[in-house]
């Protein structure tokens, strides 16, 4: 692949022609943040954190999909980039329980999020899921950016037990008919609970131990759901 010439923050940096705004930006350090997009995952550009500034083009462009062009000037650290990603973030914090999102936490830091921008905002609530013996699931935290669903279809599993379902703010996780996980298709790999930026999705002996479960109870509890498995195969 030729290689290209670019601007960013008026520095000129050569790139091949097939990489990304977000590929440039980390080969020369410059450490733009994201949510969605996952190394292991299809980038999908769903939660726009990752936004640049592109002279000429008319709104900000998510650099997790935007291909690097000869000559494009871009800004990473503009004030219309930092405003549009400390919006996005105070959105989400007003609507979600981001207290687990390690990552996200450290950028609400990083952006001076103000916690109270908007009191009002309705916030998603769910009880947790908590009906096999992987993992559970607390959609309060989730903020769907989609990675869980895509390691579980063609980005890594091919087992399509979760998908989107509801529309527009009913929008969530679920599976079809919403059936109980061990009467989907899945596996119970535990890929989707890897790439989960928020713990939304969470291990099950992780959650027991924080409901005040011993190791000890956890581990007679699972034997006990061997043997019962055992005498009914
Ligand atoms: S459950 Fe986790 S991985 Fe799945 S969409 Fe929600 S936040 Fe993303
Ligand atoms: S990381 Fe690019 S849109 Fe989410």
């Amino acid at each position: 692949m030729a290689e290209i010439k670019l601007t960013f923050n008026g520095k000129e940096v050569t790139c091949e022609g097939d990489k990304t705004l977000l590929d440039v930006a980390r080969e020369h350090g410059d450490n733009v943040p994201t949510i969605c997009y996952h190394d292991a995952t299809t980038a999908n550009a769903l939660c726009r954190i990752c936004v640049v500034e592109v002279e000429g083009m008319r709104v900000l462009q998510p650099a997790c999909v935007v291909k690097a062009g000869a000559n494009m000037k871009v800004q990473t650290k503009s004030e219309k980039v930092l405003r549009s990603r400390k919006t996005i973030l105070e959105m989400l914090n007003s609507t979600l329980d981001l207290s687990e999102a390690d990552e996200i936490q450290h950028m609400m830091q990083d952006y001076s999020v103000d916690e109270n921008r908007f009191p009002d905002a309705e916030r998603r609530e769910s009880d947790v899921k908590d009906d096999n013996p992987m993992y559970v699931r607390d959609y309060s935290k989730c903020l769907l950016c989609w990675r869980c669903v895509q390691v579980c279809a063609e980005d890594a599993q091919y087992t399509y037990a979760i998908n989107f379902e509801g529309r527009g703010y009913e929008t969530q996780i679920g599976t079809f008919f919403d059936k109980i996980i061990p009467e989907t298709s899945c596996v119970l790999c535990g890929q989707c609970v890897a790439v989960c930026p928020t713990n939304a999705l969470k291990p099950k002996r992780q959650y027991l131990l924080e409901q005040g479960m011993s190791a000890n109870e956890i581990s007679v509890m699972n034997t006990g759901r061997k043997q019962r498995k055992n005498r009914n195969a």
